[in-house]
């Protein structure tokens, strides 16, 4: 059973088409996650599914029955919006009691209502405060205590970490996880951050210019992107673009820009001979080799260069090599004993298997 599905929804603005066919089914009590870049389509399509927007062509069905001639206030959704919208003049007591009190229930049972909800976002007590004392996290919790207090089969969420500071954004991304598993319901969030989408997700939809590219696990997203696009805007990526030489099997012979040749994985339908391909690899599939060392390099990608920076971050440094004909690649190094040791200006070798990357044909 679906909480949540479209199918094929088309939205036109005159002749421009900010939706282009697109269709999902979200699973009872899953998140899931739209991310694309600004101006993709995503706002304009959570609109459709809250009864703000008509689609010209399609369906949506709430838990299998169709609602698109069903207006906003009798459809079984709410929606938590990019600039929150909580009322100033009241406080937060009377925020998450709007709904109830509009719905006419009486007053024993909305005190009690909103004091469970305050309890389960662990913000007991706060009836009174007013929503000017309360932080940016906390306005966020209140917005999203006010929708799921009105019990709704699917919640809405358009960028709702986007007012916030990245330390926040960081600590919300796990409590908006927890959160939705503590309601058990669906939630639906849409974002253009990657690393938002990825932590949070049962699911993930890839959005590009109205479409889909891919709908899948944040793991399969990462690992087995189906497109170029999927490639490069999920997780980091060194990304070139390249010639293939050789394309058999599922492995294809690749001279990037400045005559430097890898042998990579392909990433969707079989590159032509002589066509141009984007190549993708992942800096933690890199590997820095020591001069020295007497290893193997069998089945390996190698490139020689200079390291140009060292980027500390903890388990998450990095290391950039520029090549001879000016190529920066980034590569996840930690700088711990045990590692190779670079300083910048030292001469180096970079590695990676050949199984690692990948590389997507023109239009593939
Ligand atoms: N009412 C409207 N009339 C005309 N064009 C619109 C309307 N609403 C949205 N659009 C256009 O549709 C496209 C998609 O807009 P939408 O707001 O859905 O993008 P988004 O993916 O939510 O972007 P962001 O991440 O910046 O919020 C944009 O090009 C936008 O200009
Ligand atoms: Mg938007």
């Amino acid at each position: 059973m679906f909480d949540l599905e479209c199918e094929n929804i088309i939205k036109r603005f005159g002749a421009f088409t900010a939706v282009d066919g697109v269709s999902l089914e979200i699973p009872s009590g899953s998140f899931f996650s739209i991310l694309g870049p600004s101006g993709c389509g995503k706002t304009t399509l959570m609109r459709m599914i809250a009864g703000f927007e008509t689609p010209n062509r399609g369906d949506i069905r709430l838990k299998g029955k169709s609602v698109v001639n069903t207006p906003p206030n009798k459809r079984n959704v709410k929606m938590v919006f990019q600039h929150l919208a909580l009322f100033p003049m009241m406080n937060v007591g009377e925020n998450i009691a709007y709904g109830l009190r509009c719905r006419g229930e009486n007053k024993t049972e909305i005190t009690a209502k909103v004091a469970a909800m305050l309890d389960r976002i662990s913000m007991p007590g706060v009836q009174e405060k007013q929503i000017s004392q309360l932080s940016g996290g906390q306005k966020q919790r209140i917005a999203i205590a006010r929708c799921m207090v009105l019990n709704p089969d699917v919640l809405l969420l358009d960028e709702p970490l986007g007012a916030l500071d990245l330390k926040l954004r960081e600590h919300m991304k796990i409590e908006l996880k927890q959160l939705q598993g503590r309601f058990d319901t669906t939630f639906l969030y849409i974002t253009h951050d990657q690393s938002e989408a990825l932590v949070m997700s049962d699911n993930v939809a890839v959005m590009n210019a109205g479409r889909f590219e891919q709908i899948g696990a944040p793991e399969t997203l990462y690992h087995a992107p189906k497109t170029a696009f999927v490639a490069g805007f999920v997780g980091d990526s060194n990304r070139w673009n390249g010639i293939a030489m050789m394309a058999d099997g599922d492995h294809a012979r690749v001279v990037v820009a400045d005559g430097l040749e890898m042998v990579v994985p392909i990433g969707g339908a079989r590159p032509e001979v002589g066509g141009q391909v984007e190549v993708f690899v992942r800096p933690e599939a890199m590997q820095i080799l020591a001069q020295d060392a007497d290893i193997s390099t069998a089945g390996m990608n190698t490139i020689e260069g200079t390291v140009d920076s060292l980027l500390f971050n903890g388990a998450a440094s990095r290391v950039l090599v520029r090549t001879a004909t000016g190529l920066l690649i980034e590569i996840v190094h930690r700088m711990d004993a045990g590692q190779v040791r670079v300083k910048p200006g030292d001469a180096v070798k970079v590695g990676w298997t050949h199984g690692a990357g990948l590389c997507f044909g023109e239009g593939g």
